[in-house]
């Protein structure tokens, strides 16, 4: 007789979770959500303006040692060690990194003359550059130092957050609000964000017989607050017919940083209400 399997615990409690770019849209709702469960939360970002509002909220719901905040620079080899350090510190141990921190490069529209710079023909390649340096080298320098630590405890869990342009092309229409209003999704987000679905099999298959394993989440669309235009057009093109609400990020995430995807790695999640599909 078969042994009855046993429940998959989805439980991230008393797991040790670093996540970068967390003071943004999504990297926040994680963390929150995170810390409900149980987990304890290292929240870790370059922008140090919102800090005091961040501890604020975090202070109101959870205990102050489940969280921490660092300053964090993942294009900067000196700040990742420094965070690293800390956890190890702190919390003795670092179970999940959460690869959130991302930059989507904005151009200067109203300096852009005759020319729409969004077109590719006459995208500003200093915008390329920066992309890159971020959303690819800052990535690898991050997952770098994490594992590093994880190579030491001899496990570790990696996520790394991709796009549905990593996936596809964009769909240009998405960004024609009519009546001459037209801009174009650049090509810098869509170079450096496709690196992440092979990064995460680079990962997966190097650290798979050291404990470590690397999966990929492809969210889309996360509504904040976007005009009746977007949501018009994107109603249009998406099987499901809208945009993702933050708190539908929350169990994909979890999933993934829990033992219930332990044998997932080198794996590409896709939350994308079907953007994908057809
Ligand atoms: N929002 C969406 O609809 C959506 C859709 C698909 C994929 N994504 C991906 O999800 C992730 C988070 O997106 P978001 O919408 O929350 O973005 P966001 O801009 O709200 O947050 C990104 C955070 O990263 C931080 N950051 C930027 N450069 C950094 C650096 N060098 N070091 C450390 N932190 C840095 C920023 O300060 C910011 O807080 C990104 O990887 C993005 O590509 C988002």
């Amino acid at each position: 007789m078969q042994q009855i399997p046993q429940q998959p615990s989805i439980s991230i409690a008393d797991k040790v979770i670093l996540i970068t770019g967390a003071y943004g849209l999504i990297g926040f709702t994680i963390a929150q959500a995170f810390l409900l469960q149980g987990a304890r939360v290292v929240l870790a970002d370059i922008n140090d303006g919102r800090k005091a509002n961040i501890l604020e909220a975090l202070e109101r719901e959870f205990p102050a040692d489940s969280f921490l905040l660092a300053t964090l620079d993942i294009t900067r080899e000196e700040s990742c060690e420094k965070v690293i350090s800390e956890i190890a510190g702190k919390f003795g141990k670092l179970d999940v990194l959460v690869n959130n921190a991302a930059i989507d490069a904005k151009f200067d529209q109203q300096h852009a003359g005759s020319v729409n710079p969004s077109r590719f023909e006459y995208y500003p390649v200093e915008l390329l550059r920066k992309s890159v340096e971020v959303n690819l080298t800052g990535t690898v320098i991050i997952t770098q130092f994490a594992c590093r630590q994880m190579l030491k405890q001899g496990s570790g869990n990696i996520i790394n957050v991709a796009s549905t342009y990593s996936m596809v092309a964009p769909n240009q229409s998405l960004y024609d609000f009519g009546e001459g209003v037209k801009q174009f999704k650049p090509v810098d987000y869509i170079a450096s964000k496709s690196f992440i679905p092979n990064f995460t099999r680079y990962i997966a298959t190097f650290y798979s017989r050291e404990g470590i394993r690397c999966n990929a989440i492809v969210p889309h669309a996360v509504f904040n607050n976007h005009n009746e235009a977007f949501l018009k057009n994107f109603a249009k093109l998406s099987p499901l017919g809208r945009m993702c609400d933050r708190e539908e990020l929350v169990g994909p995430f979890t999933f993934l940083a829990s033992d219930a995807s332990s044998y997932m790695t080198g794996s590409v999640l896709t939350v994308d209400g079907g953007w994908t599909a057809w």
